[in-house]
């Protein structure tokens, strides 16, 4: 019966797209003023959006190393406007073929967080180069060798240190191997502001890729020298695990929301099973008549409930198998029923611990000058990964086999808890929150992401309510924040953002508040008017990041 709701939800409801006018226009919005603009070096010559991807992905990886990288893995949300194909290409990383469900336990059965954070064994198998070359054959149209070339010279060239590097390294310092060091660091110190950081080695590296696409890095010299050094420092990759990394197609998960349909993350990302799950509850409350406190209440009690479904149901559905009633708005209606208009529910009263500290990974949004799209979340999991630099080949490794679930029950470095659904295989690929969305109807779409660990999908929720009640590219990014993820059951609010009258609100009604002293995410958004095809563009003045649209004239 659920099913048949969902699928009948999926053909009646979600079209597939809507028409827009073109103006000409195109728009990025990314973490690094230099991405930005290599994408749209690559546009004026004649590249489209998927071609502007690769170039802003991998100048990313060179000038934004905390963020994501060729060592790391992530999502790709694309919409070809020719014939309105929508994919989520999944380059989300695997774990090696000697991994197994208890490798980060000692001998009393606890998790040693060490291992599964810092250096080599923490890595898991990357996809992003995977994702590059593929995106290059069958999207794009323009070569890799044109396409990698700005970030091919912000390699040799060097990019400056700015306050978000430091602060970064400053997190992530001891864990950097002597290979890392020589790269990010001014000796034993982080680098002055303005420092330029070369990468020779990584320059090398993409230039190979661009020479022969993904061979270069999954077969050959390239992945044998990282074999070699990452089981000289006691990881476990194999040349074997490297050869045989795949690249996913999946269909995104589509949901209408108001006269709005979401297209987003489909699983290994919780992200759009938990939005859908989140707006499926609202829809059963007063919600869009609601004042904005009472908003505020409800939306609280809609993440307690969806990331407790995240605790217990997700992993990689290639693996276990994930109810598909999570998606169903009968089953939100049922977990919703409980919520007072006015007072908290308890979170141990539904029934584990979880919160989320961190900042990481990398987002960026691009639509071009004839309506394709781009929305990607790009990660190395942790801020600099690993720290482990492979050998001489530039290339910084993820970290992202935490996101596993190392002992089930037991939180990982963002408190997130996650049972047997998720955790370690051979070839499986972690629970990930990392959610490139696209909302749209036939007057105006919203390009969204943000990086973030388990925040990311409580933020791309907000920044998707925001778009509806009107706000614009500016207002969705520089909105204030609150996040609730079940347990501990706090909810967690950016200062600034949340007035004495707001906080009394919530207290008054039962919520605990933890009132942090810092803000979080980058979210990075282009909103298009449909009627007119202007796009507009907002990088989060959170972080350090460039939107910016021009006209392009090419074809
Ligand atoms: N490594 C962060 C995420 O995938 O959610």
């Amino acid at each position: 019966m659920r099913l048949l709701a969902t699928l009948l939800l999926y053909v009646l409801i979600l079209p597939a797209s809507f028409a827009q006018h073109h103006s000409g226009q195109a728009a990025i919005a990314s973490a690094h003023p230099l991405a930005t603009e290599a994408g749209f070096e690559v546009l004026q010559q004649g590249g489209n959006a998927f071609d502007a991807a690769i170039a802003v992905s991998a100048a990313l990886a060179v000038v934004e190393p905390a963020g994501s990288g060729l060592g790391g893995g992530g999502f790709w949300l694309l919409h070809r406007e020719a014939d309105k194909k929508q994919v989520m290409l999944d380059s989300r990383e695997t774990a090696p073929s000697k991994a197994h469900r208890d490798m980060y336990l000692d001998k009393n059965g606890d998790v040693v967080r060490d291992l599964s954070l810092n250096g080599p064994l923490a890595a898991a198998i990357p996809g992003t180069p995977a994702a590059l070359d593929y995106l290059s054959q069958h999207y794009g149209k323009l070569p890799l060798s044109v396409t990698l070339a700005p970030a091919i010279r912000y390699a040799r060239e060097g990019f400056a240190v700015t306050p978000r590097y430091q602060r970064y390294m400053g997190f992530r310092q001891q864990a950097l191997n002597p290979e890392a060091k020589a790269i990010f660091l001014d000796g034993d110190n982080i680098p002055v502001l303005g420092t330029r950081i070369v990468q020779q080695d990584l320059a090398k590296t993409l230039e190979a890729i661009a020479q022969k696409g993904r061979d270069a890095f999954y077969q050959g010299e390239i992945a044998k020298q990282m074999v070699k050094s990452v089981q000289a420092a006691g990881g476990i990759w194999t040349e074997q695990d490297l050869a045989a990394y795949q690249l996913k197609i999946r269909q995104p998960v589509k949901t209408q929301i108001a006269d709005y349909t979401m297209t987003t993350a489909a699983l290994p990302s919780a992200g759009g099973q938990l939005i859908t799950l989140m707006f499926n509850q609202l829809n059963t409350l007063d919600y869009w008549q609601a004042d904005a406190q009472q908003k505020r209440h409800w939306l609280i009690e809609v993440m307690r409930r969806a990331y407790r479904e995240r605790t217990m149901h997700l992993g990689d559905d290639d693996f276990v198998e994930v109810p598909e009633y999570l998606i169903d708005p009968e089953y939100a209606a049922q977990i919703a029923k409980d919520i007072a208009p006015d007072t908290a529910s308890k979170s141990e009263a539904l029934s584990d611990e979880f919160t989320n500290k961190g900042q990481d990974t990398t987002h960026f949004s691009i639509v071009d000058q004839n309506g394709n799209r781009v929305s990607a979340t790009l990660s190395i999991n942790y801020p600099f990964g690993s720290g482990f630099v492979a050998g001489n080949t530039g290339v910084l490794l993820n970290d992202e086999m935490d996101d596993f679930s190392a002992l089930s029950g037991s939180p990982n470095a963002y408190q997130l808890v996650s049972e047997s659904a998720n955790e370690i295989e051979p070839g499986k690929r972690p629970l990930s929150s990392m959610t490139p969305t696209f909302v749209e109807n036939d007057q105006r779409l919203l390009v969204l992401g943000t990086p973030g660990g388990g925040r990311i999908i409580t933020m791309v929720m907000q920044g998707i309510l925001h778009f509806i009640e009107g706000q614009d590219a500016a207002g969705i990014v520089a909105a204030p924040r609150l996040h609730h993820q079940y347990l501990p059951d706090k909810v967690q609010l950016e200062t600034p953002g949340f007035s004495e009258a707001d906080q009394l609100d919530l207290k008054r009604r039962g919520h605990q508040l933890e009132v942090l002293n810092r803000q979080f995410g980058n979210m990075q958004v282009i909103v298009a008017d449909k009627k007119t095809g202007l796009l507009s563009a907002a990088s989060d003045p959170r972080g350090e990041g460039l939107a910016r649209t021009d006209i392009i004239i090419n074809d």
